[in-house]
């Protein structure tokens, strides 16, 4: 049965996105059935790679104006599907407010996919709103991408006093699988004592794989493409790929 991980950080940027759309070609490329759900209006997963038809998408899945194989979108690379978003969701999260059971909808949506896909990956959006309380309510697992500068700290504490709330009030069995570092740059003295303080503080809950800031990382989505197409032998590459298998074997 598949498994659901749910990329969540309340802070903008931080790598969410690129974390989704390369763990995820880097567990279809160990030969893994891969879905990619894109969960934030800004539809950056969508077009990162390579998917331009935006609708049906996850907001026609979720309103029931859509069926599960309708929204489902192969990308060129083996293995990888995605559930596009549209600039539509951003409507579901005022329609949702007003809704019974409004924390729900997504792991609803999602109940075909676990059988039909190895792993399922969704994106959220910047923010602690109602899409991302759906999206922890539809996971197994959550994943935490951290960039190493001085807020995110203060950030991370709101984070898991949320997660800490979804567990007790939504969904019981989410774990906490982890914390990675993403666009860290050893240069700085400020990024190298993040690491230090945060993995001293969350131990073993913290990835030993720390994601370089790579600018190839960066082009590779104006392309469509995953870092594994557009350059496989780059850093963040071999970083991504190296997230991949520890995502996997802790999840085993
Ligand atoms: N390791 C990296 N090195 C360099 N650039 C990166 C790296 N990771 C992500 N980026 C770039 O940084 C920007 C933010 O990354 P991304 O979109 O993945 O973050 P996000 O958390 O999903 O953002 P949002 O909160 O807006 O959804 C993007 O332009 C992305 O290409
Ligand atoms: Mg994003």
């Amino acid at each position: 049965m598949g498994k659901i991980f749910v990329f969540v950080n309340q802070k903008g940027g931080v790598g969410k996105t690129t974390s989704a759309i390369n763990i995820g070609a880097y567990l279809a490329l160990e030969g893994k059935s891969v879905l990619l759900v894109d969960f934030d209006s800004q539809a950056n997963l969508t077009s990162g790679v390579g998917i331009n038809a935006f609708k049906p998408g996850i907001y026609e899945l979720i309103s029931g104006g859509a069926g599960f194989d309708s929204v489902l979108r192969k990308t060129a690379l083996s293995g990888l599907s995605v559930i596009p978003a549209s600039i539509d969701l951003s409507g579901a999260a005022v329609e949702l407010i007003e809704q019974k059971g409004r924390e729900f909808f997504l792991k609803k949506a999602l109940e075909p996919a676990r059988d039909r896909f190895d792993y399922i990956l969704i994106d959220c959006p910047p923010s602690l709103g109602v899409l991302t309380l759906n999206g922890l309510s539809a996971a197994d697992v959550v994943l935490i991408p951290m960039q190493c500068e001085y807020f995110a700290m203060e950030g991370l504490t709101l984070l898991l006093q949320t997660v800490k709330r979804i567990q007790k009030n939504l969904n019981p069995s989410l774990i906490i699988e982890g914390i990675f570092f993403t666009m860290y740059d050893s240069r700085t003295r400020l990024a190298q004592e993040v690491v230090r303080e945060v993995s001293a503080y969350f131990k073993d809950k913290v990835f030993t794989t720390i994601i370089p800031r790579n600018v190839r990382l960066s082009e590779a989505p104006s392309y469509g493409m995953t870092i594994s197409q557009y350059d496989p032998q780059c850093s963040g590459a071999k970083a991504y790929r190296s997230l991949a298998m520890e995502v996997m074997q802790r999840g085993a």
